[in-house]
């Protein structure tokens, strides 16, 4: 079977979140399955030099506003069509916005990706390549089933993912015409959404399938407080909706193999320690007692880092450490600078964006903190899964579908792998943590926690068979 993923974003190509992780890794989890997928993405400033040789396999001298090309290369053994549209997308900045903020023409750029996937799902590209089904990711993609839907879909089937709610692109119901949907798409059954246009909602009422990236979040998502307005349009077609977990790749995140830090196993974990030293003296902390928690993440409302801040005190107080790695609002870095003032033997912080760091601190440290107000899947706390250091995370979406907190029940049946705290505010956090040092402090009980967490299920295959029965459904 083949499928064309189409999306804003895929690792090692151009990444700023977990969605450029789950576009990268899908073609080669689902290459097991019998499925071809061929990853469609704008060519941003510097893609094509990274992509080497490429072949033009499709045209078009009017794609909103220009000329554009899809130029065929690949990377890592997968294949990936380049929109070259440099009208759209060469600009110095990142791939929505630069420092004088968004993008005017974003609802444009995104457009053009979305109606290039549609066509060439719909006629094939000029290699005589015709995918089955055309899976689109997010607000920025979410146009493409709906061209397939308005202007014909040529026998092609479509699947949407929700990687996250909060981004629904929403523009001025006068860009109609300018987006190319028709005009029976301005009706609140369709497109249109409180006056405004939205991509995201046009595709949700027109996908063949929906997808989001946990069960949990499904469906948290057909509530008001985690449906963020789209609540009755994704209850609408509940029937059509799943919630298929995010993997790991076992290939770049697997401290067996590790090269930014000593690599170690769950039997050997000597070397763990020896990196927890290291990430201690990297940072410039001083003796940490209790619990190293690290913290690697956008710094936004979403990700809970005022709880962080709140609850950080306590902790700090009962022996615990922190490093954090992340960059965001302006108020939550000025934050987490205050505690590192306070606590500067005790709290390391990193402004900024950094893989090997990131590598070196799930290496190194015994906790990966996670208390996100929501969060539809969540990659870092399957990281510290992977690498044994716990996680610490709100039970909310994907975090309470990966983690099994400890509790008096879960610990004597030898299950738990972390630890969850309900609600999602600073006094839940502040226990949680509390539970961490007491965890922490009972060696022998922690030590076995560390294992239990390292042999948990992340990988890629149970996901990708999901993906390949929601596709065969479809087709057959
Ligand atoms: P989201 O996509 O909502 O940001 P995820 O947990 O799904 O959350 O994915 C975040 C991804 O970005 C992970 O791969 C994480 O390691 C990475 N990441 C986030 N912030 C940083 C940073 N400052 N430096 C390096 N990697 C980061
Ligand atoms: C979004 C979500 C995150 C998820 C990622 C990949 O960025 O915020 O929870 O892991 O998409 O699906």
């Amino acid at each position: 079977m083949r499928v064309l993923s189409v999306a804003s974003e895929s690792v090692p190509l151009i990444k700023t979140g977990g969605l450029a992780d789950v576009v990268g890794a899908l073609p080669a989890a689902l290459a097991g399955q019998g499925i071809e997928m061929r990853v469609m993405i704008p060519a941003y400033h510097g893609i094509l030099e990274k992509l080497g040789a490429v072949e033009e396999v499709w045209a078009d001298w009017n794609l909103y506003g220009g000329h554009a090309r899809l130029l065929k290369g690949s990377i890592g053994g997968v294949t990936i069509l380049a929109l070259d549209a440099p009208y759209l997308y060469h600009r110095p900045g990142g791939p929505y916005a630069d420092k004088g903020g968004d993008y005017r023409d974003n609802p444009e750029r995104f457009a053009a990706l979305s109606w290039a996937a549609a066509t060439v799902a719909r006629d094939g590209t000029g290699d005589g390549w015709k995918p089955e089904v055309l899976h689109a990711h997010d607000w920025q993609a979410a146009l493409a089933p709906a061209y397939l839907r308005y202007h014909g879909d040529g026998g092609v089937k479509s699947v949407l993912t929700i990687h996250n709610i909060a981004f629904q692109g929403v523009t001025g119901g006068d860009r109609l015409e300018s987006l190319r949907l028709p005009w029976h798409a301005w009706h609140p059954d369709q497109a249109e959404y409180h006056g405004n246009l939205s991509t995201l909602k046009a595709g949700l009422v027109t996908a063949d399938a929906i997808t989001t990236v946990s069960p949990t979040y499904a469906r948290e998502l057909m509530r008001p407080e985690f449906g963020m307005g789209l609540e009755g349009v994704i209850g609408a077609r509940a029937h059509d909706l799943s919630g298929i977990l995010n993997g790991v790749d076992e290939n770049t995140w697997n401290p067996e193999t590790e090269t930014a830090a000593r690599p170690y196993s769950a039997t050997d974990l000597k070397p763990k320690a020896e990196n927890r030293a290291a990430l201690i003296d990297e940072f410039g902390l001083g003796d940490v007692p209790g619990p190293l928690a690290i913290v690697v993440s956008r710094l936004t409302w979403q990700k809970g880092i005022d709880l962080l801040a709140e609850a950080l005190p306590d902790f700090i107080d009962a022996g615990g450490g922190l490093v954090l790695l992340g960059s965001g609002e302006h108020g939550l870095e000025q934050a987490m600078h205050a505690a590192a003032k306070r606590f500067p033997d005790r709290v390391g912080l990193r402004i900024g964006y950094d893989e090997p760091l990131a590598h070196r601190m799930f290496a190194g440290g015994d906790a990966v903190l996670v208390p996100s107000r929501f969060e539809p899947c969540g990659l870092t706390q399957m990281y510290g899964l992977k690498y044994g250091a716990v996680p610490v995370v709100a039970a909310t979406g994907g975090l309470n579908d990966t983690v099994i907190g400890a509790s008096p029940a879960s610990l004597a049946a030898n299950a738990a792998t972390g630890i969850a705290f309900h609600p999602v505010d600073g006094i839940a956090l502040s226990g949680a943590l509390h539970q961490l040092v007491q965890l922490y402090n009972d060696r022998a009980g922690w030590t076995r926690l560390v294992k239990r967490a390292m042999k948990a299920e992340v990988g890629w295959s149970r996901p990708a068979a999901a993906y390949g029965a929601l596709y065969r459904s479809l087709t057959t």
